[in-house]
């Protein structure tokens, strides 16, 4: 029989917890699969930052990156190695600017999805330039706050075109705050966005690969609550609207990793922020959640690196294009994306590989997230952000809600199905 060793590299920024728990529990699977007669192992690694020559050969089969969204040496050590070395890499980096909220937006308005009113502001204020004088005075015209204001209608919110961890985000309630709020945005370029006010539910749709998790969140919350830990708070018509969504989104841009936060009102799941180049992963925000997470990405590396998944280099948008064009009704059209979705997942493939493969995954998992490794993980990134007093406290409230998880799913396998 041939031999094979499957490669994943990490390729990690601040991230503490969720690569401990990676690699102790891909070490704990003993994977070692026929894969199409070829015997298969697996290894990871984390991925260090050094020079390197283009025509350097690269060792991994899939990579699992953080870095791309903000670091440019890692991004183009990916992109060299998807180019030249057929690297599997979540997610897509060519995908990078339209992790910029306005492109999404845009694109996700264009297949008919029920994105709020959002208008863009030129900004207050710029960075000296050379031609900048001349273009100004001579293009840009002048415009009336309060005519903007009551073409969208307060509230809403005023946020930065590309998005990023709540900075430079606020209510709008009236003139005099629109007034303010932009003199204050400097050279910040901003979205106004009509606010789903209010609404009777927030869920952040975490998709890994085509395994989805429906979060209820609670933005009003201190940071280690805004995860609720409410499971089955939504009917079935709910959930399967919000996986077809963020499938939709996530195939569209190829995102193997992304959340997508919908606001429903009136019956109608609105999205308002589904562009996250680097989605939560620490146990300190998902904390009960956390475990899926954990497991979720385990399946979906092994599975691509297993495969041999190939990359999927340009965004091929033609398809999707087609069917928002045809004469059909949103939510029979959400369908049809979601179908490409799978189709580019390969749901089916995947949904069997882990069936044949990774059916003992549960029972560790279920056995590592009550271990003294798991608990030590945790208390590391407690440790690296609260202060000193607060350490043994929040070390405590994170451990009791994966405890939790156990008690409550741990033992049964995940929702999904996979
Ligand atoms: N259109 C909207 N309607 C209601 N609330 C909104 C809207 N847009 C933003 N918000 C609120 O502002 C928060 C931050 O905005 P969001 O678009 O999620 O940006 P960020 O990228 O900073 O997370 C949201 O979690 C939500 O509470
Ligand atoms: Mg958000």
């Amino acid at each position: 029989m041939n031999e094979r060793t499957a490669r994943i590299g990490l390729s990690l920024g601040a991230d503490i917890c969720w690569p401990i728990c990676y690699e102790t529990l891909l070490e704990e699977l003993k994977l070692d699969l026929d894969i199409d007669g070829t015997r298969t192992r697996f290894e990871c690694e984390r991925i260090t930052i050094e020079p390197f020559s283009l025509r350097q050969p690269v060792k991994y089969d899939v990579v699992i990156d953080r870095l791309t969204h903000w670091y440019s040496t890692s991004r183009e050590w990916i992109k060299k190695a998807i180019l030249l070395n057929d690297l599997y890499v979540y997610n897509n980096p060519w995908s990078l600017q339209s992790n910029e909220k306005q492109t999404s937006y845009a694109a996700m308005m264009r297949l008919g999805l029920p994105v709020p009113e959002t208008w863009m502001l030129p900004p207050k204020s710029y960075e000296a330039s050379d031609d900048l004088e001349a273009t100004l005075r001579q293009y840009a015209r002048m415009f009336s706050l309060e005519d903007i204001g009551n073409r969208i209608g307060y509230p809403f919110f005023m946020k930065p075109y590309h998005g990023g961890g709540w900075k430079g985000v606020t209510k709008i309630d009236d003139l005099a705050g629109f007034q303010n709020a932009y003199d204050a945005s400097g050279t910040e370029i901003m979205n106004l966005q009509e606010a789903i006010l209010p609404h009777d539910w927030f869920v952040r749709c975490v998709g890994l690969g085509p395994q989805m998790r429906k979060v209820n969140y609670d933005p009003s919350a201190p940071l280690h609550d805004r995860y609720r830990m409410d499971v089955d708070f939504l009917g079935e018509d709910d959930q399967s609207v919000l996986e077809d969504m963020t499938l939709t989104i996530n195939s569209f841009f190829g995102w193997d990793f992304n959340s997508c936060e919908s606001l429903k009102r009136d019956g109608i799941w609105h999205p308002i922020d589904f562009a996250n180049a680097c989605p939560d992963s620490q146990v300190t925000s998902l904390h009960y959640h956390f475990p899926w997470l954990i497991k979720s990405n385990l399946r979906w590396s092994i599975f691509c690196a297993a495969t041999d998944r190939p990359m999927r280099r340009n965004m091929d948008w033609a398809p999707f294009y087609d069917i928002a064009d045809r004469d059909i009704g949103p939510r029979e059209r959400l369908r049809e994306y979601a179908a490409i979705a799978h189709q580019r997942f390969e749901t089916e493939k995947f949904r069997d590989f882990c069936r044949s493969h990774l059916g003992h995954l549960d029972e560790l998992a279920y056995a590592f997230f009550g271990s003294g490794a798991m608990r030590d993980a945790i208390y590391r990134k407690v440790a690296s952000l609260f202060p000193e007093h607060e350490i043994d406290e929040f070390t405590e409230l994170f451990w009791n809600r994966v405890q939790l998880w156990r008690a409550q799913e741990g033992a049964q396998g995940d929702p999904d199905g996979f």
